[in-house]
């Protein structure tokens, strides 16, 4: 089979109105085929996947002024975020390590779904035996069609799905686990997403998020910060979480670190790097579905 045939027969988008990428599904590059192959053959033995996945006006409720703006943003700095020093010599893969280990320890295997997963998802790196990865970002299209996509050498990346996480095309408890790192700040529902990832995961699976969230008090003044759609405080979060219909099991708020001597803050000094330290976290947890 070769690719074109590949795409026009994966099951996903079967939708009306939806963009050819989103009909198809988006490949990491490169050598994602048989990643997608794979998933395709997989979900259509046990379907995971909406057979009509119908475009409709509430879907598109999700496209606000707002939110298109930090997906601008948000696209600008994965065009360039190698070329910046403080990421030049980053090494993902122990990167990802500390973040599992801080949303609570290894990754389960099962169907894994990386909501927002972006262009080097976690997934991508750290990936255990009998895990069966998938992805979800709206922007995928821009980190297929660029080449953003990353991957370990040993890896093979896994399929992303080009639509935002609002409304997703999988069915009801279908999912093992789910991941959403950095992610739900940055979405134009955040209540609703989490009500996604509540009707997709399976009774008693996990969920694992972080978020970078602030003190109280600065919240007002964060209004240049264009990238995030939500600026909230550790305890609202977790409410938030919690009204979601998730239980928490593991939790960790750490303050939030810039790589001195590199960044500006770093150049003006350690007191205005301290006082950053004390009014930007960030949260990490494990959640369970109840
Ligand atoms: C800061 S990046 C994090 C990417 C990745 N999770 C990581 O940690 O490397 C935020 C991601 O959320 C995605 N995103 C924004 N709005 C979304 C939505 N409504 N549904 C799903 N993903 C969304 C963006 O496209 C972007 O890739």
């Amino acid at each position: 089979m070769n690719n074109a045939e590949l795409l026009s027969s994966f099951p996903i988008y079967v939708g009306d109105g939806l963009t050819p990428w989103q009909q198809a599904g988006i490949l990491a590059e490169p050598g994602g085929g048989k990643t997608l192959e794979d998933f395709r053959t997989l979900s259509s033995a046990d379907p995971i996947v909406r057979a009509h996945y119908p475009a409709t006006a509430d879907a598109d409720a999700v496209a606000t002024k707002r939110w298109q703006k930090a997906q601008r943003a948000e696209s600008q700095f994965w065009r360039t975020w190698r070329q910046n020093t403080l990421y030049k010599d980053v090494s993902l893969y122990d990167f990802w390590l500390e973040v599992v280990e801080k949303t609570g320890g290894p990754l389960a295997p099962g169907r894994t779904l990386d909501v927002g997963c972006g262009p080097v998802s976690v997934l991508n790196f750290v990936r255990p035996k009998g895990m069966q990865p998938f992805g979800l970002d709206p922007l995928a299209e821009v980190y297929a069609r660029e080449k953003l996509i990353e991957c370990r050498d040993d890896v093979r990346p896994m399929p992303i799905a080009g639509l935002p996480a609002e409304r997703m095309p999988f069915l009801d408890e279908s999912l093992d686990q789910v991941i959403c790192l950095n992610v739900l700040d940055h979405v134009s529902d955040a209540p609703r997403v989490l009500a996604e990832i509540h009707r997709v995961l399976k009774k008693d699976g996990y969920l694992r998020l972080y978020v970078h969230t602030f003190a109280s008090w600065i919240k007002r003044f964060l209004f240049f910060d264009t990238p995030h759609t939500y600026h909230w405080d550790h305890e609202e979060f977790k409410a938030l979480v919690e009204a979601g219909g998730f239980k928490i099991v593991h939790e960790l708020m750490e303050p939030k670190t810039f790589d001195l001597p590199e960044t500006l803050l770093g150049k003006l000094g350690f007191f205005p790097y301290w006082v950053a330290t004390k009014v930007a976290y960030t949260s990490y947890f494990k959640v369970q579905r109840v």
